[in-house]
């Protein structure tokens, strides 16, 4: 009698392309799912954590602790990770469906919405992206350069990604010393002549995306006060009413934060972050770089909970040398696989990619790239585990492709195409290399920010 799929005799093999979260929690529900599975994770870095790497703020250490949990996930039995593989590029998903049962992408969002406004790519205007992966030394990133020897900074949006970037831009190099930060990031701000911060949004204080947790700690910094006018905090009955609701207590939470703020002394500090609501950019202008960031009034409309801004006509101008647009990130598509332009996410059916509306066999998503750029890395884990179980309810149909040699399949391209492969061993010893350098200035690690740097230590 013939093995059956996921038995010891026939191991279910699954690519999994993308080691950030929902790669981590689809691999641990595959682990845990009582079958015979082979995992090889694939990740373009040779470092993988994805955006719990690149992403959470430096000065957020605590949540960078589920590091430890995606490292005892990678030690089960059955996991392998090739780090330094782009997926569309260095194999392609149709070679990865020739040597896997399953394909499960979980790479995430890695591009940026865009304003579409007149100036939105002059220097001085740059993404959340962009900034928030070089201060957090994401090879992709080193290179670029922020001009931060202007007075006034300007952020569009707020969400917890505005206000990662506005802390950043806040703290004094002493705040951010001894946390991870890249170094030339530290460097450029020991340097920064940044005094104001403006984090503008299109809608009112009700609707501002920031968590209470994040947002308060604007009122706990060294050298850095939080700004409101008080009347930008007046409510429309619609905002009233979604504040009162039990079930949007954050909100209510948030608005409070901001009315804090609002009313508190400013002290004699060198920089102050304003709040300012209720304004969309317009365009941005300035003689080959940023100089104004013409704002127009909003006003609310539309029902509680589904307020939308609508364009008032009335314009401000605002002075400033830097543009951060963080609007919210964006997926990016996968050669050979069906994208959906307007979501930026690979279609899909409780994580069944759609072509055309028809499920693609073996090919499944997870995450940001399933769901849209949202949700905390917890979120994920749930995400990823219903993506697991449309898989393995698939099995039966899986099962008709027989005998599949995973890894070994692919290692010839991989070579040929001469890509050497990254191992969890091998990004063991780049993290005890990075620990170490850091160790010298009372960092918990000195990123090495260049992939050539990381192969030679391994070489
Ligand atoms: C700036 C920022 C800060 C955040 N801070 C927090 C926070 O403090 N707390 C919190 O709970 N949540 C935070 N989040 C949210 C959290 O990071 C996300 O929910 C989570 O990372 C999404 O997981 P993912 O696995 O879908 O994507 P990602 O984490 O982006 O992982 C995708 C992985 O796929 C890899 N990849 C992409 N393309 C390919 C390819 N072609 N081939 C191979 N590999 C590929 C990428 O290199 C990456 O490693 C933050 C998000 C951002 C943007
Ligand atoms: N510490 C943390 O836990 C942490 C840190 C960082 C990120 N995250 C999570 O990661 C996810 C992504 O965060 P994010 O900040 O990128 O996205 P987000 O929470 O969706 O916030 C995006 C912001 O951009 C605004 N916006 C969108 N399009 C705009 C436009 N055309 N013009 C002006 N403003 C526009 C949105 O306003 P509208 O509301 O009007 O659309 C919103 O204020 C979130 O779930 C977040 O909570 C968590």
């Amino acid at each position: 009698m013939s093995d059956k799929l996921g038995t010891p005799g026939l191991p279910l093999k699954v690519a999994i392309v993308g080691s950030g979260p929902s790669g981590f929690y689809a691999a641990e529900a595959l682990l845990k799912s009582g079958l015979a599975v082979e995992i090889s994770m694939l990740e373009r870095l040779p470092v993988p954590f994805g955006l719990v790497r690149s992403g959470v703020a430096p000065d957020h250490a605590r949540l960078k602790q589920v590091i430890e949990v995606y490292t005892r996930i990678a030690e089960m039995p059955g996991y392998s990770y090739q780090g330094n593989v782009r997926v569309g590029e260095d194999i392609t998903v149709e070679e990865l469906c020739q040597g896997y049962h399953a394909v499960l992408l979980a790479c995430g969002a890695e591009a940026d919405k865009s304003l579409g406004i007149e100036g939105e790519g002059l220097p001085g205007s740059y993404t959340a992206t962009e900034f928030v992966g070089w201060y957090n030394g994401h090879p992709d990133y080193r290179a670029h350069e922020f001009d931060l020897s202007h007075e006034r900074a300007v952020i569009i949006g707020q969400g917890n990604v505005a206000a990662d970037v506005a802390r950043i831009l806040a703290k004094t190099p002493a705040e951010l010393s001894h946390t991870d930060i890249a170094e030339h990031a530290l460097e450029a701000l020991r340097a920064s002549r940044i005094k104001e911060i403006f984090v503008v949004g299109r809608r009112g204080p009700a609707q501002a995306k920031f968590t209470s947790k994040e947002l308060k700690e604007f009122g706990e910094l060294e050298h850095c006060d939080p700004a409101i006018d008080p009347a930008e905090l007046s409510l429309n009955p619609a905002s009233a009413a979604e504040i009162a609701d039990p079930g949007n207590a954050g909100a209510r939470k948030v608005v409070e934060i901001f009315s804090g703020f609002s009313t508190r002394a400013q002290r004699a500090v060198p920089r102050r972050v304003v709040f300012t609501f209720l304004k969309s950019p317009a365009r941005i202008t300035g003689n080959g770089r940023v100089e104004k960031i013409v704002l127009e009034r909003n006003a609310l409309s539309g029902p509680a909970m589904n307020q939308s801004a609508r364009g008032t006509g009335q314009f401000i101008d605002l002075e400033a040398g830097l543009l951060f647009r963080s609007i919210g990130y964006r997926g990016v598509p996968m050669p050979g696989l069906p994208f959906d332009q307007r979501s930026g996410t690979i279609p899909n059916r409780d994580g069944r990619v759609l072509a055309n509306d028809r499920e693609l066999p073996q090919i499944y998503v997870a995450g940001w790239i399933k769901r849209g750029p949202t949700g905390i890395i917890g979120t994920n884990r749930a995400d990823s585990v219903a993506t697991v179980a449309s898989l393995v309810a698939d099995l039966p149909k899986l099962s008709a492709a027989g005998r599949k040699s995973g890894f070994a399949s692919i290692q010839d391209q991989l070579q040929r195409r001469n890509t050497r492969p990254v191992s969890f061993a091998d990004w063991k010893s780049i993290d005890a290399a990075e620990i170490a350098r850091g160790a010298k200035s009372g960092k918990p690690r000195e990123k090495f920010t260049d992939v050539r740097e990381m192969l030679a230590l391994l070489a």
